[in-house]
Order: C-alpha cells, then sequence, then structure tokens
C-alpha cells in the first residue's frame, strides 16, 4: 500500500512555494521522493529552500523566480523544465495574494465601497489568472507525459462559504472603517473550484486528474479576538497548524487517488458544515 503515496522522481511544480503553505508541499513531495520545483517571486528564498531540501531529503530539488502574473516568465520557465526533465508530473496551484485583514492597520482599504481596482486586479491576476496560466503551460505538458499527472488547486474554506466579517471587527472603529476580509479572496478561491471543474474534465482523457483542497485558516500569531472568535466557529475548536495539509496534498499528488478527479476538498475542522 505504501508506494501508492510514493512520488519517486515526479517532477512537481509548485507556485508560491517559498510562502507558510508552500513550503509544506514542498516538504511533502521532497519527503515521498519526488523533485519539488519551486516558483516565487524571490529567487534567494527560492534557491534557500531548495537547498534545505536537496540537503534534509536528498531530493533534485530546484527553485526559480516566476512571477506567475507574466505568461512570458512561465513560457521561458516551462521551456528550461523541458529540456532538464522532458516530462512534468503535476502542478500545485498555490501562490495568491494572502491579505491579512486581521491584523492589518490599513482599516478602510479592504471594505468593498472602498476597494481599490487595483487591488483587484492584482489579487486576480496572481490567485486566478496566475493558475489560468499555470494550467496552460505547465498543465499542457502534464498533458503530454505518458503516465498523465495531476493539477492541485489551493482554494480555501472561503471559496465554500461566505466571510463572516464579524471576525476581522476592531474595536472603537466606526462601522465604515472596519475592516473586512477583501472580496477578492472569495472570488479568486470560488473561482479555482471552477478551473478545477473544467480541468478535471479536459485532460482526462490524457490521465490528468484534478482537484482542490479548502484549507482552512492556519495559526500564525493572529490577534486573540480574532482567534477566540474564529475557533468557536470551528468544530474541532482550533485552527489547523501549517504542516496538517500534508497528508492531504501527498494523497492527492500520489498515485493512491488515481480515482479522484474533480473533487473539491474541505480541510477546515469542519467550519464550512456548521
Ligand atoms: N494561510 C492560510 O491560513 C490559508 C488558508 C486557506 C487557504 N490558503 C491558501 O494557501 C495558499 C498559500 O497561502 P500562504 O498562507 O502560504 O500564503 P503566503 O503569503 O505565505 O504565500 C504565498 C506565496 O505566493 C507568492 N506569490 C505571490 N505573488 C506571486 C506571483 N505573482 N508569482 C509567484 N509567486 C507569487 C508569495 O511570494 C508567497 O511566497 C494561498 O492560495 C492561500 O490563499 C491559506
Amino acid at each position: 500500500m505504501i508506494d501508492l503515496f510514493s512520488l519517486k522522481d515526479k517532477v512537481i511544480i509548485i507556485t508560491g512555494a517559498t510562502g507558510l503553505l508552500g513550503s509544506q508541499h514542498a516538504e511533502v513531495v521532497a519527503e515521498a521522493g519526488g523533485i519539488p520545483v519551486l516558483l516565487d517571486l524571490d529567487q534567494d528564498r527560492c534557491n534557500q529552500l531548495a537547498d534545505k531540501l536537496k540537503q534534509k531529503y536528498s531530493v533534485d530539488a530546484i527553485g526559480y523566480k516566476v512571477d506567475i502574473t507574466k505568461e512570458e516568465e512561465i513560457i521561458d520557465n516551462l521551456s528550461i523544465i523541458k529540456i532538464k526533465y522532458k516530462y512534468i508530473h503535476a502542478l500545485i496551484n498555490n501562490a495568491a495574494n494572502n491579505p491579512k485583514v486581521e491584523d492589518s492597520t490599513e482599516k478602510a482599504f479592504s471594505r468593498l465601497e472602498n476597494f481599490p481596482t487595483a487591488v483587484w486586479n492584482s489579487d486576480l491576476a496572481v490567485g486566478l489568472s496566475g493558475s489560468f496560466l499555470c494550467a496552460k503551460h505547465y498543465g499542457f505538458l502534464i498533458s503530454q507525459n505518458p503516465a498523465g499527472g495531476t493539477i492541485l488547486n489551493i482554494s480555501s474554506d472561503l471559496g465554500l462559504i461566505a466571510p463572516d466579517q464579524r471576525l476581522y471587527r476592531k474595536a472603537g472603529l466606526p462601522e465604515e472603517l472596519q475592516p473586512v476580509k477583501p472580496v477578492t479572496y472569495s472570488v479568486v478561491k470560488a473561482g479555482l473550484i471552477g478551473l478545477t471543474r473544467y480541468l478535471a474534465t479536459y485532460w482526462a482523457d490524457k490521465n490528468v486528474r484534478c482537484n482542490a483542497i479548502c484549507p482552512g485558516g492556519i495559526e500564525n500569531n493572529q490577534n486573540e479576538y480574532f482567534l477566540k472568535e474564529v475557533i468557536s466557529r470551528i468544530p474541532l475548536g482550533r485552527l489547523a497548524k501549517k504542516d496538517e495539509y500534508k497528508g492531504l496534498v501527498l494523497l492527492l499528488l500520489s498515485e493512491s487517488a488515481s480515482y479522484l478527479n474533480g473533487s473539491i476538498i474541505s480541510a477546515d475542522g469542519g467550519r464550512s458544515v456548521w
């Protein structure tokens, strides 16, 4: 059974790879014997993570500075990847602008009535258009792999439910200055669910599966008020630890999920069922 979970020698592209969750995806790929290809905005951070994984797991990790909002950067990177590896096995669409409004000091920008169009465009460019561009190019290369492969989209519990804006309130502020979770987060994360269903059928004849996970919030030094309020809305009574999605990611990337396609999997301690 355990071999079903192996990613041995599988080349796996991870966007936003040096972030909080991206580095966990990279760890699990390396731990299972795969080759993590780390894409993010800063070459030094990509190199540092690749070096760490190489040392820790003796795998051929590599990092590239690729801004996924720029199609020409993806195309250039794809040609390097094709020469180096010929085929790839998987793509994790993980990168997103991730505004932490619960600890924001800019209180009014997030409100819908003030929300800058430039921020709307930037958030959609990374989370949604970036995922489309990666699916278009890296996904196509996966479809040419004779063994097939898989695409994993990182959505959110907020792709399934609306944000409860009461969580983000700041004492003493008038209503019109209260921060909120930006509209773009809901739109990007729901959009990824649509992209998942589209891709699950698109290259199915080439054995390319596509699934999405909808993680809940991760413990990351949030303020006391937010923590108390949010955990009261989660049946398990706590946020996730950052390494708690590794098992699910491994399942979905590996052959153990060979018949999972088009699945939208909530992993939120039960928050979205309450
Ligand atoms: N942290 C959470 O609580 C949580 C919960 C649910 C879902 N998610 C989702 O998980 C994913 C990762 O979240 P995180 O908490 O690790 O965020 P993070 O901000 O730590 O990491 C995001 C990474 O994406 C990179 N990035 C941003 N724009 C990019 C671009 N144009 N091209 C390439 N890389 C780019 C950033 O540099 C960063 O390293 C996101 O999609 C997020 O929405 C996170």
